[in-house]
């Protein structure tokens, strides 16, 4: 018997492109599966596009329908980055509607896509991260605490709260651009956060469940041309100059234990579930710290998640699958 997999991607949000391009690969190794046969579905303008043209309707008792053809869900696969799948949205609609999905609760995805939610946590949980402050509202009163921020460490990131892709994210080292870039950070989320500009190597994790066990791979690096950040473009466009590898140089054993203990942490800690990918800075001067976690990580060709996972001895295909059964077993409890 076949199990009906629904893979939702898009969004609408800075991220339904590379959402669509992250499909495009898991959609492959779900495939992977013979029993599993896949429906994808693009989240655009509030509905469920299938086949470029066809809207898809959730029935109830797991039925989605597509131009009158009802496929029964057997469990729901949120490629989404950004809104409304890391918002934790969609995982709420699918509880409603009693649907098995795979990854992370509407809460966790949530907390982790809050840059204030998720730091509040690691706070809570004495997980190392950057010194912050939070601007809830584009308002003038909160210009003298921004300016107090910048004058403490001279240079600083401004970042949409709730945002991803680097989208609304600047970096500032002169006093007077620092409004500016919260007037529009606030282009992008309805609250702003300043950090200290770190001066790091970036580093990251995948986290992941296979057979009940929570898995940490070694850290792979991304290394960033000299000057930049780790922008939209840097990220995604064909002239990056940035590298990634699964083999980072010079990275003590040590270093390596520590950032897979508080991986494991904040994956505990934050109560995530089947995957995540945490993301480090590595600092001389401040030490190993998060600085962020992504619930559903990217899954493009140059993503690292699948390639951390592979490097740590397991095979993405596989991942998944194990990830659908559990979910759809779960369900069934
Ligand atoms: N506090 C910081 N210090 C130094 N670099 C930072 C800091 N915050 C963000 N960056 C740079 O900006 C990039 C994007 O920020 P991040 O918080 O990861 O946002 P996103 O969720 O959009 O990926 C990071 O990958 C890093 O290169
Ligand atoms: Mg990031």
């Amino acid at each position: 018997m076949s199990t009906n997999i629904l893979l939702l991607c898009g969004g609408d949000g800075s991220e339904h492109d590379i959402s669509l391009l992250s499909a495009k690969f898991i959609e492959e190794q779900l495939k992977k599966t013979p029993e599993f046969s896949v429906t994808k579905a693009v989240i655009h303008n509030h509905k469920f596009i299938v086949d470029d043209n066809k809207n898809g309707i959730f029935l109830g008792d797991n039925i989605f329908s597509v131009d009158g053809k009802e496929i029964k869900v057997d469990c729901v696969v949120p490629c989404i980055h950004g809104i409304p799948g890391e918002t934790g949205d969609i995982q709420s609609f699918l509880e409603i509607h009693n649907i098995p999905y795979i990854g992370c609760k509407a809460e966790a995805s949530r907390y982790c896509f809050n840059k204030i939610t998720t730091k509040l946590y690691l706070d809570a949980l004495g997980i190392p991260n950057s010194p912050y402050a939070i601007i809830p509202l584009k308002n003038d009163k909160y210009k003298e605490e921004a300016l107090a921020f910048f004058d403490k460490y001279q240079d600083i990131y401004v970042k949409a709260a709730s945002q991803g892709s680097s989208v609304g994210c600047y970096h500032v080292t002169k006093r007077d651009d620092v409004w500016d870039c919260i007037a529009e950070a606030f282009q992008f989320s309805s609250e702003v956060i300043l950090e200290k500009n770190i001066i790091h190597r970036e580093l990251e994790v995948a986290a992941y469940e296979i057979n009940g066990e929570l898995k940490l791979s070694r850290p792979g690096e991304i290394i960033i041309p000299d000057n930049k950040f780790y922008t939209f473009d840097e990220k995604y466009s064909k002239d990056s100059g940035t590298i990634t590898t699964v083999t980072p140089e010079n990275l003590s054993e040590e270093d390596i234990r520590t950032i897979q203990d508080l991986a494991r942490r904040a994956f505990v800690g934050l109560k995530l579930r089947d995957l995540s990918r945490i993301d480090f800075f590595l600092s001389k001067e401040d030490g190993i710290l998060i600085n962020e976690i992504n619930t559903f990580p990217g899954a493009t060709p140059i993503s690292m998640f699948p390639k951390m996972l592979e490097h740590n001895g397991d095979v993405m295909s596989d991942f998944l699958a194990k990830a659908v059964r559990k979910a759809i077993a779960e369900q069934s409890k």
